[in-house]
């Protein structure tokens, strides 16, 4: 066991599925895998490893933020041998055509996260996708007819920010999204050799104000869940 991971070595698979919310990764096992094992409740951060298609495979909350993610996927990588990481989320739109229950795949991470920024000294480092996950999410998503938005996505260390406004500078520059994850996921899976992945479905938009209901979540998440559980 690693000190936030509550499992042994060889029970969480080469392939995880992070959800931000435990509660959520529980959900997806229940729904998705077969014979679903819990291997963590450790600060109740619930893993469970089944299978899919017959392919061994994990699913973990990773809670919000950077300083989160970026323990578990340490810990994962480091501890557990896991070798892929697919971080399946929600997001809210800087872009008026990126609407509302669209699947977006991030390309890279801006932020304005200090994790980073304490890691490389003040210098930017473009946390990015990795390539083979990246093309194989793309082609699983054509051949399932789900259609898909990607591009660069910000991650943030606040959700209510103070100023609101501030988003339109990171919307002029082409960013699709916010979310609060990615640029710490990637940073983390470039460090230790690993590839890393983020899918992220549009639940609410700031330019617009509109917001998906917690039901509407669930059924969008859907097509989300599906290209993730075939890059096992
Ligand atoms: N995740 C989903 N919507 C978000 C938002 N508006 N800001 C940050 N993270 C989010």
């Amino acid at each position: 066991m690693s000190i936030h991971i509550g499992a042994k070595k060889g029970d969480i698979a080469e392939t995880i599925l992070l959800p931000g919310d435990p509660l959520r990764a529980k959900w997806i096992a229940e729904t998705f895998l077969e014979n679903p094992k819990c291997f963590n409740e450790v600060r109740g951060m619930l893993g469970y490893t089944g299978t899919h298609n017959g392919k061994p495979i994990s699913v973990m909350g990773t809670g919000m933020g950077v300083p989160s993610i970026s323990i578990y996927a340490h810990e994962l990588i480091t501890q557990f041998s896991v070798k892929n990481l697919i971080r399946v989320g929600s997001s809210g739109s800087y872009q008026e055509h990126v609407k509302i229950r669209d699947v977006v795949f991030a390309m890279a991470a801006s932020s304005n996260s200090g994790v980073n920024e304490l890691r490389f000294g003040g210098a930017d480092y473009a946390p990015t996708a990795d390539f083979e996950l990246f093309q194989k999410a793309v082609e699983v998503a054509k051949s399932k007819d789900i259609p898909i938005k990607a591009g660069n996505v910000f991650t943030s260390d606040e959700f209510y920010a103070d100023d609101f406004e501030s988003y339109k500078k990171w919307s002029k520059f082409g960013v699709l999204c916010v979310e609060m994850e990615t640029a710490g996921l990637y940073t983390v899976a470039a460090k230790h050799k690993a590839k890393a992945l983020t899918i992220l479905t549009i639940s609410d938009s700031l330019v617009t104000g509109e917001k998906t209901t917690s039901k509407e979540r669930e059924t969008t998440f859907k097509d989300m869940i599906e290209i993730a559980l075939e890059l096992a």
